[in-house]
């Protein structure tokens, strides 16, 4: 199967998953990026299944809304009982690294609300050690460069994700070199510096459940 052709079958496999959760009243996170494009479109076929969903971007609400699915603000909204979304990177630990298409904040808040966070990638995501993905980090415009500095002292080298402005405005660092063997608190030291918004590192609040694209089948990781 192609990259493509996976990402597909975790998105149908993710469907599955969420399917005995749907009530009428039930709100679903809706992550980031193209395996969560394929489930948006997937979800699609069950709407009349549940409430609504809280998206992570605006491409997201986008294509929910283009589907006919009821996209709500986050702040209007109870209770979250699942988030379905990609990563970049996952270890076998389901820390993550996320924020390759620049949402994640968004994804950071809409997972901190979930009960459940259920991760979908194919298995070209799966790694022993996170790092060889360059680890975004969204900070706020006018502290780049010594955000940037920081980093450096950390061991990184960043690199401006020149003409991306994120969906609050700010600008995205991607931190190369990085060899990440304590997630957590790396998670937690760039997170201090100030100017930092957040960071791609999904450490602290990991994955509950990995819905990975193999050559043979879809594995349930917890
Ligand atoms: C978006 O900011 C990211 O966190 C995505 O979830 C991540 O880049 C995965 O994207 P794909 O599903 O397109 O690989």
């Amino acid at each position: 199967m192609t990259q493509d052709e996976l990402k597909k079958a975790v998105a149908q496999a993710a469907v599955e998953y969420i399917l005995p959760l749907l009530e009428e009243d039930t709100i679903v996170g809706i992550g980031t990026g193209s395996t969560a494009n394929l489930f948006i479109d997937e979800l699609a076929q069950h709407k009349h299944l549940f409430d609504g969903t809280v998206a992570s971007s605006d491409a997201s609400a986008e294509r929910l809304k283009g589907h006919g699915i009821p996209v709500y603000d986050l702040n209007s909204v109870a209770g979250m009982r699942v988030y379905i979304d990609g990563a970049d990177e996952s270890n076998h630990y389901l820390h993550l690294i996320k924020g390759g298409g620049a949402a994640l904040t968004r994804e950071k808040i809409v997972a901190a609300c979930a009960e459940e966070f259920v991760c979908i990638a194919d298995e070209s995501k799966l790694v022993n050690v996170l790092g060889d993905f360059p680890l975004p980090v969204e900070v706020i415009p006018m502290a780049r460069s010594y955000v940037a500095r920081e980093l450096v002292k950390l061991g990184g080298d960043p690199v401006y994700r020149e003409g991306v402005v994120t969906d609050n405005g700010n600008h995205i660092l991607d931190v190369y070199n990085l060899e990440i063997v304590d997630p957590i608190k790396l998670e937690n030291q760039i997170n201090s510096i100030v100017g930092v918004v957040t960071n791609g590192l999904f450490a602290s609040r990991p994955a509950d459940v990995l819905l990975l694209g193999t050559q043979e089948g879809v594995k349930t990781l917890k």
